[in-house]
């Protein structure tokens, strides 16, 4: 689905805000968004239709609720649920291999582009300005593609993009990220690292870019066997790639070898201004684009934020994953807040303290849980969907021979209740008290 229909049938459901008055990039946009979605419910879309100084339009707050996100997917959680244990639970007992098995196997169709244009330059793409300190305009649902010069297969990734000059973009994408590795390949053998970012394409791909897949996993065969939507590409101007056909804008480049640039300040989740001095430099090539295309956008700051609505797909995926690898794990919560650290609070079933050490070794060397800040273990008598009791649970088992530091961070093992002593409601009483009222 390209995003045009998408935002089309959050108009057929009176869910998008039209702007026709002016507005600019530079703050005003980004606190137009941080206000519509800080009001009841996460707001209505937003589509800007007359940005200062340029054709380009600008969509906002496109998955700020749950409707939205499912319907960006086009399933119900039902559903949604029901194609992730399709893919993990096929073949191997590792749902990190079943799921890149299932996803590779995707096909791709070479179709004629429909960004046939060529009049934009960077300094017409109106990317935000978000805080007052920052010094660059920011893409910030720019969708990075590239493929590793060592095995082929191509990576998509959600990575902040600072605009630093005419052809010049700061790409930050972190250590170990995708991007990253095919970078370091690159590097190792002396060439330029063809990049292209891509605005605006089937809306289910940011999801797919910015989730915790596995490493070589398709973004694309993801975002197509969770939609049933086909992966149509087309190959690029001035670069060995191929690209969605259905892409507002279009940006070609490359990042040559050792070339970096400093980036920020850039106002991030932790509600703090941050700053890079050695960023990937991508020099620009080549940048197409619809007719009046459309620049996706997300405020990324201190919450309230919408990006952070991601989380509830992320935290969904994940529960899936390590219930099915692991047994003992009885169910799984991310906090919508934290979910960048990969905060999790993990419902362990019955089992003996052995088990419990056990599977936090097995956890810390998962891609998925390895890198997490804070990782907290109950025993799964209480419901850790409700934050509050995970929260007394943690607190009344928290000794300090239970916390575990690891490399990013800290493990709290809070289970070992005793089940025969829980203090619950007499049965008798209770329905007798029901019978009352
Ligand atoms: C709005 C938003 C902005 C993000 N910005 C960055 C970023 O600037 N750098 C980064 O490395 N990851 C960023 N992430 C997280 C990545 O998208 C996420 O880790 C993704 O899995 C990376 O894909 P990769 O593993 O293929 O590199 C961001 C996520 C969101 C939702």
């Amino acid at each position: 689905m390209a995003l045009r229909a998408y935002l089309q049938q959050l108009f057929d459901n009176n869910d998008v805000k039209r702007i026709r008055s002016e507005v600019n990039s530079d703050l005003e946009i980004a606190a137009m968004c941080r206000r519509e979605f800080a009001s009841e419910s996460g707001g209505h879309a937003l589509l800007f239709e007359a940005v200062k100084g340029t054709s380009v339009r600008v969509a906002a707050n496109l998955f700020g609720t749950k409707e939205r996100l499912l319907r960006m997917l086009e399933v119900d959680e039902g559903l949604l649920i029901k194609k992730i244990r399709a893919m993990i639970q096929s073949g191997t007992q590792n749902s990190a291999a079943n799921l890149v098995a299932a996803c590779n196997k995707a096909s791709e169709y070479s179709v004629a582009p429909e960004y046939q244009q060529s009049d934009l330059t960077l300094k017409d793409i109106p990317a935000l300005r978000s805080w007052p300190e920052e010094k660059d305009p920011y893409l910030s649902l720019a969708l990075t593609h590239t493929v590793s010069p060592a095995t082929g297969v191509c990576n998509l990734g959600l990575y902040r993009a600072a605009l630093i000059g005419n052809q010049d973009i700061a790409l930050n994408f972190a250590a170990g990220s995708g991007a990253d590795c095919h970078l370091q390949l690159a590097e190792e053998r002396g060439e330029p690292l063809p990049v292209v970012l891509i605005i605006g394409p089937d809306p289910a791909l940011f999801w797919a870019a910015s989730a915790p897949l596995p490493t070589d996993c398709s973004e694309y065969g993801f975002a197509a066997e969770i939609t049933d939507r086909p992966v149509s590409l087309s190959p690029c101007l001035t670069q060995p790639l191929s690209v969605p056909a259905n892409a507002e804008i279009l940006i070609e480049g490359e990042i040559r070898a050792g070339e970096r640039v400093s980036e920020g300040p850039f106002g991030n989740h932790t509600g703090q201004y941050v700053e890079r001095n050695d960023c990937p430099l991508m020099k620009v090539t080549a940048i197409r684009h619809r007719a009046q295309p459309i620049l996706p956008v997300t405020v990324v700051g201190p919450p309230p934020s919408e990006n952070i609505r991601l989380a509830y797909l992320n935290e969904l995926l994940l529960r899936e994953m390590l219930c099915y690898d692991f047994p003992l794990i009885a169910d799984l919560v991310m906090p919508e807040m934290t979910i960048f650290h990969g905060a999790a609070i993990i419902a362990v079933r019955d089992c003996s303290s052995e088990d419990v050490a056990d599977l936090i070794q097995q956890l810390i060397k998962t891609t998925s849980l390895g890198r997490s800040r804070l990782l907290v273990l109950v025993d799964d008598d209480i419901n850790i969907h409700d934050l509050n009791m995970s929260w007394w649970r943690t607190v009344n088992l928290l000794r300090p021979e239970r916390v575990t530091a690891t490399a990013k961070g800290l493990i709290i093992n809070a289970t070992g209740i005793d089940r025969e002593r829980l203090v619950t409601e007499d049965r008798v009483t209770a329905r007798r008290v029901d019978r009352c009222q």
